[in-house]
């Protein structure tokens, strides 16, 4: 049977710590309320002249190295991202060009921090028609840039950074087993940039004086969605394959707070020791952070051959969807 498996991974944070200490001095805020709110401790944050595709091209790098595929062979290029560095053309040309992939069709993904679970599918249903060989798969973000740094209720939870996958076509029983995306858009305004777009072009008294070029989320309520869909998408991938949460080797949720990763776990049936969680290094890096997380648990040797493994993503939207794969 033609199907698609991750044959490399690779990841790119910035060089720049921003701890918690940090924030009190920026902000109303405390190293105790964030950590046991959130379980983040620290996030890596971009200096200037570092882009979204500064660190997409890094991650993608390191994917295809460990991948070995030649990047004349990458013929499809996915960006997950809602910091692209321009609104046009999309940064996958940018991180095309700059890796010299010239043989790929390359588009960015809107999907929040959905983005890797949704860019995953679409590469596995590309791959597995025969559509395509070998892409590459990227989560990467500038948060730092759309991030309200005098707002407490948002600005300690979010990071910097890419992750990314090479996925090809192989014949076999493994790789990815499924994938299960899904949206609902009633909750668009609970988590949105409302500035930049055609709603509310750029001008000195709307956008800038009102601050519309900043994320805006209403916390409490995308916390409650995030575990209740989490869940759903996990079960999805479950029921799909006919398997217990006891045959999952190790869980990759998205990294957004440790009380929503340790809730999804729970409802799950998943102990601590099959949970990946990096969250307190990096805060929520949107669609960076499950590939990032990924690639962690893979160079860290977390993961085997033969190992089922579990993606469970949730993002603005809403967006959400799992990925299951056999190692
Ligand atoms: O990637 C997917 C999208 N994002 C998420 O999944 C994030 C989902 N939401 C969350 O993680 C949580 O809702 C937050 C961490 C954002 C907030 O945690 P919470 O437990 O829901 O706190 P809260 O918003 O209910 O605020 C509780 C109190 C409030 O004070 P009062 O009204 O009780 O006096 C806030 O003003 O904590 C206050 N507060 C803070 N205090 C110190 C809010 N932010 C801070 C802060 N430092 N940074």
């Amino acid at each position: 049977m033609l199907r698609a498996r991750i044959t490399g991974t690779g990841s790119a944070l910035p060089d720049k710590i921003l701890t918690n200490a940090d924030l009190e001095r920026m902000v109303e805020t405390n190293d105790e309320w964030i950590t046991s709110r959130t379980g983040i401790r620290q996030r890596r944050i971009a200096v200037e002249g570092e882009y979204t595709s500064t660190f997409a091209v890094a991650a993608a790098q390191r994917a295809l190295e460990m991948s070995g595929a030649n990047v004349d062979e990458i013929d499809l290029i996915i960006l997950g991202t809602v910091t692209p560095d321009f609104p046009f053309p999309s940064t996958a040309c940018i991180i095309q060009h700059e890796i010299g992939a010239h043989n790929a069709a390359v588009f960015d993904l809107s999907a929040a921090c959905s983005g890797f679970v949704y860019g995953l599918s679409i590469a596995d249903r590309f791959i597995s028609s025969g559509k395509a060989k070998k892409a590459l798969v990227i989560g990467a973000e500038v948060l730092s840039r759309i991030v309200d740094w005098s707002d407490r209720n948002t600005c300690i939870l979010f990071g910097d950074g890419a992750g990314a996958a090479v996925v090809e076509a192989y014949e076999g029983d493994g790789g990815i087993l499924s994938t299960h995306i899904f949206s609902n858009g009633s909750f668009w305004e609970t988590l949105y940039l409302p500035g930049c777009g055609s709603r509310n072009p750029a001008s000195q008294q709307h956008t800038i004086d009102e601050r519309l070029f900043f994320l805006k989320m209403e916390g409490n309520d995308v916390f409650k969605h995030a575990v209740r869909a989490m869940e759903e998408a996990a079960s999805a991938a479950l029921t799909a394959n006919g398997i217990s949460p006891d045959n999952i080797s190790l869980f990759i949720p998205h990294q957004a707070n440790r009380r929503i990763i340790d809730a999804t776990s729970k409802r799950l049936g998943l102990g601590e020791d099959k949970v990946f969680v990096n969250l307190h290094n990096y805060g929520n890096t949107s669609a960076a952070s499950i590939p990032i997380a990924l690639d962690e648990a893979n160079r860290s040797g977390r993961m085997k051959a033969g190992d089922i493994i579990l993606l469970t993503a949730f993002g603005g939207g809403f967006t959400y969807g799992s990925a299951l794969m056999r190692w």
